[in-house]
């Protein structure tokens, strides 16, 4: 078997490719009883470690479960895809003698839930609060189990912005940390997600709810790992490319994502004669600027809400310098045409926007100055919205 190009969801099995010392530090850590927080920025390949990372426990003989959070906007949605999730992989105590009848009934009520639809009665305070504490003691502890809740942050800022939307999220993360504070659990966890759950808890006091998870990282891949990457991916479709065009690409693309490897290579393929030129890297690169494999970066902004728009001026005026610009001179831009008086909030919106960006990916931070952390997305942002 090899790898295949795959674009877009995540990779699993023969397609995913390398990260052999992050998977190695990962295992090291839940086997020792940590759970694990990944917030790395967007596409950079957090999903698909997730999945290998469940290939290698149920290796291992754990139960594993994989819940993605960005299916649902609601709590209802939330409990259901936890219930369903934990039935089908059997997370759930079984009925035993002299089991309280609250605690089987809500068994037998799960039971129906992964079934079909039923309802969860959620509107009095009193009954969410006895579901939630049902559940919680239903989890099994005594098992060697690791739980991946995907784009958590996305679902509860979503969720935060609802009716009573604070009180939720706070609900949803003291009832997380109240499963993984289980005395002698075998239950580790991962939550993964590009927005982080840092600021996000700090922002709403609710920081101590995740002070127990372990800060796990994810950058791009390192060089080796990238060039094998690229002659993978031309040996499973009989591409010759020589080491110094192979070191040509990746220096083109500089930052070495595999996502971003993923796509120069289809496009590569699509006009491969024989041999692959510099030339033809050039093509390839221009042709990924004007299409829309890079749309996603440009879609999720709607995600910053009332920074999204100026975020999207941060990036415009980044599009054009490619030496980056001073913090300085990014405020002096924004404050073109305004009351100086505002100086204080454009100030601080600027602040937050910076750090969003540098979080998610976009951009990077050299002393005073931000850049575009990868040319690719510079060009394909000036190509789109600049010119
Ligand atoms: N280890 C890998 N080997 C090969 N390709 C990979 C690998 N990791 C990621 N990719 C490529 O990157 C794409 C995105 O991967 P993935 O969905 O795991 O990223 P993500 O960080 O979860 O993205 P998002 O921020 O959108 O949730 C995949 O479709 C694939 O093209
Ligand atoms: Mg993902």
């Amino acid at each position: 078997m090899c790898i295949s190009n795959k674009i877009g969801p995540p990779v699993e099995g023969d397609d995913f490719f390398g990260r052999e010392k992050e998977i190695r530090q990962a295992n090291r850590l839940l086997d020792g009883g940590h759970s694990l927080l990944l917030s790395a920025p967007r596409r950079i390949g957090k999903s698909s470690f997730a999945k290998r990372l469940i290939d290698e426990k149920k290796g291992q003989n754990w139960k594993c479960v994989y819940i993605d959070l960005e299916e649902t906007t609601t709590e209802e949605g939330f409990l259901r895809l936890v219930i369903e999730a934990f039935s089908k992989n059997r997370i759930w105590k079984q009925v035993v003698e002299g089991m309280s009848k609250g605690l089987s009934s809500v068994l037998e009520k799960i039971d129906k839930i992964s079934l079909g639809p039923v309802e969860l009665n959620l509107a009095k305070n009193e009954d969410r609060e006895r579901l939630y504490k049902n559940l919680k003691d239903l989890v099994r502890h005594d098992e060697n189990t690791f739980i991946v809740v995907d784009e958590l942050t996305l679902f509860l800022s979503v969720l935060n912005k609802k009716e009573d939307g604070s009180e939720k999220v706070a609900f949803i993360l003291n009832w997380l940390r109240s499963l993984r504070q289980v005395s002698k659990t075998k239950v580790q966890w991962l939550f993964c997600g590009s927005v982080g759950l840092r600021n996000f808890t700090a922002a709403l006091n609710l920081g101590y709810t995740i002070n127990d998870l372990m800060e796990f990282s994810l950058d791009e891949l390192s060089r080796d790992e990238a060039a094998g990457l690229l002659l993978g991916l031309c040996k499973s479709e009989d591409v010759e490319m020589v080491d110094e065009v192979v070191e040509y690409t990746l220096n083109r693309l500089y930052w070495n994502i595999p996502y971003f490897i993923q796509i120069i290579f289809s496009k590569l393929v699509e006009d491969y004669d024989g041999k692959i030129t510099q030339e033809d890297v050039d093509i390839a690169y221009r042709k990924l600027c004007s299409e829309n494999f890079l749309t996603t970066w440009s879609e999720r902004l709607v995600e910053y809400r009332e920074y999204e728009v100026p975020a999207r001026q941060v990036l415009k005026l980044l599009s054009v310098r490619p030496a980056g610009m001073e913090r300085e001179s990014i405020l002096n831009s924004l404050m073109t045409g305004q009351e100086p008086t505002k100086v204080g909030i454009v100030d601080y919106t600027l602040s937050k926007v910076l750090e969003m960006l540098e979080n998610d990916g976009y951009i990077i931070r050299k002393d005073t100055f931000r850049a575009f952390r990868s040319p690719l997305l510079r060009d394909y942002w000036f190509d789109r919205f600049v010119q």
